[in-house]
């Protein structure tokens, strides 16, 4: 293995730079030429390639958002698409390459490797954290400490208001970071995809916070619910349960940007490292993870976000510390 690639694709998350900075660094300390591929797949379509020097990768460990841009391709679905990328990939005689993005990332470099024999490691970078083979995802410890800083000044004005808000969380059909966010910022309830939904409960727990005194009221609404998002959530709680002036505030693409923490950056450093040691080692189509501090590399086809549990005793403590 001489001449690497790595991309980023798929959502951009916190910590995509300090990744892309670890797998440039090692590439080249040993001895091995590192080739950027801007925007994702659609770059390695369009021949969009840099090589990379050291400096090329200096100052960029601290901010948001990913340097070698990301996006999503339609594409690289596609047999042309694909033959294209392999034929850029080729020209620059690049054998493998480190991809840090989600599942549709490594779905695609599956097909890629089986048509093309070019080989690829994953980095898991998502804010969703809905990959199985690493405690963490990349960019998820930046994304809820970004909306927990924003669901502790939303509690300030509930307070002040006497008012229920409603507070939409992203997370794409996963409930991580509703989960994580909910139980942080002291959240009444939770709404996540990986449980069935049900109104009438959730009112039932509002109303023995009303009961109890309580003047306001946090509900933490994952955007990939099965009833809906926040909006439709609060609706329907509003139609039975009108004790609260209620309010509804979607997080959005904030959680997204943002300086990565210190977990995310040393996580993105580890997680690059470790990539191309692999490719290095002819390792391919795995995923680089952390799972209990330990190094290890998951087949994509088990990575992917089917496999990923909610933690059921997670799930318990939300409706415990809720009274
Ligand atoms: O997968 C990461 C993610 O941020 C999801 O949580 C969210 O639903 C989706 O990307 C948003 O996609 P886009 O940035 O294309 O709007």
């Amino acid at each position: 293995m001489k001449k690497i690639a790595v991309m980023t694709s798929g959502g951009d998350s916190p910590g995509m730079n300090a990744c892309v900075r670890a797998v440039v660094r090692t590439g080249i300390y040993h001895g091995l030429e590192v080739f950027g591929i801007m925007r994702g797949y659609e770059g390695m379509i369009d021949g969009e390639f840099k090589k990379m020097e050291s400096v090329d990768v200096s100052n960029i460990i601290q901010r948001g958002g990913t340097v070698l841009k990301t996006a999503r391709s339609e594409g690289f679905m596609t047999s042309e698409g694909r033959t294209k990328a392999f034929e850029n990939l080729k020209k620059n005689e690049i054998e493998g390459f480190v991809a840090i993005g989600g599942d549709g990332t490594f779905r695609g470099a599956t097909v890629f490797e089986k048509e093309f024999g070019i080989s690829c490691v994953g980095v898991p970078g998502t804010i969703d954290n809905d990959l199985f083979g690493t405690d963490y995802t990349l960019g998820f410890d930046t994304a809820i400490n970004t909306a927990i800083d924003a669901i502790d000044k939303i509690r300030d004005t509930a307070i002040s208001h006497n008012r229920l808000f409603f507070v939409e969380v992203m997370g794409r059909d996963a409930g991580f970071i509703a989960l994580s966010t909910g139980i942080a910022g002291g959240a009444e309830a939770i709404v996540i995809p990986e449980t069935e939904t049900d109104i009438e409960n959730l009112i039932v727990i509002l109303q023995k916070g009303w009961a109890h005194k309580k003047t306001s009221a946090i509900v933490i609404v994952a955007e990939g619910d099965e009833r809906g998002g926040a909006f439709e959530i609060a609706k329907l709680v509003k139609e039975k349960f009108n004790h609260y002036d209620t309010r509804v505030s979607v997080l959005g693409h904030i959680q997204r940007g943002g300086n990565p923490t210190v977990r995310d950056r040393i996580l993105g450093s580890r997680l690059g490292m470790a990539a191309v040691e692999a490719l290095i080692d002819g390792k391919k189509n795995v995923m680089a993870g952390l799972v209990n501090d330990e190094l290890a590399f998951t087949p994509f086809a088990n990575a992917t976000k089917h496999h990923m549990e909610i933690n059921k005793q997670m799930l318990q403590l939300v409706e415990i510390l809720a009274l």
